[in-house]
């Protein structure tokens, strides 16, 4: 009798791009992230939209309780199996809009704690690469744990041009990179979970 072949295990991934502008290139990174994701079996993309979320404010907690948009953000994180971030640099950093986005998931309970996570982005100079280092930092304390490598860092102003008028990623060699990068998320996620060998 032969053999049958295991189901190729399924990995929920939640896409949060930092930057909320229409044109952002971040997030036509977190686009051509879902695309290329068709060609890999068991790989599963959500964007989620941090844009509707209040400025934290712990005032809006009443009774444990979180005020509508912020518990239907947090539930997509906690359903998540892994994150991946598209994280531009602002003065160095994370954005604001996405650090408030992760305080608020931080909130009892912590709905990052122990999913894979992938950072990249684009942007100037380093490609947004300052923000990738704060961003690991906080997954420290939120017990979120990154892949070390491939690193992914786009220079969207060096011609050749790496986005169209709309912000969609047009350069092949950053759609194989991005590649690599979807490729480990997918392995440690498994790792992590237990469910490869
Ligand atoms: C408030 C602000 C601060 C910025 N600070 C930096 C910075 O420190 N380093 C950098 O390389 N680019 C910086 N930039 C440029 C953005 O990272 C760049 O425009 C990037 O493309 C924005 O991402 P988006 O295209 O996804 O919106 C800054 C932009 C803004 C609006």
């Amino acid at each position: 009798m032969a053999a049958t072949a295991a189901p190729t295990p399924v990995i929920k991934v939640a896409a949060l791009c930092g930057s909320l502008r229409k044109g952002s290139y971040n997030r036509g990174l977190l686009r051509a992230a879902k695309d290329l994701s068709k060609s890999i079996s068991g790989l599963e993309i959500e964007y989620v939209d941090i844009s509707p979320l209040p400025f934290l404010n712990t005032d809006l907690e009443v009774n444990g309780t979180y005020p509508p948009v912020v518990e239907a953000f947090r539930q997509k994180i906690l359903a998540a199996d892994s994150i991946l971030f598209a994280s531009p640099e602002y003065n160095y950093s994370v954005t604001g809009p996405l650090k408030n986005a992760i305080d608020w998931a931080s909130r009892p309970p912590n709905v990052w704690a122990d999913k894979a996570a992938a950072v990249v982005s684009t942007g100037g100079g380093f490609g947004g690469g300052r923000s990738q280092y704060h961003l690991r930092q906080i997954g420290v304390y939120l017990d979120l744990h990154f892949i070390n490598k491939p690193e992914f860092f786009l220079n969207a102003f060096q011609p050749p041009a790496k986005f169209d008028s709309d912000g969609n990623l047009i350069d092949d060699a950053a759609k194989a990179k991005l590649k690599d990068v979807l490729l480990s998320l997918y392995a440690f996620t498994l790792r992590l979970q237990g469910k490869c060998a």
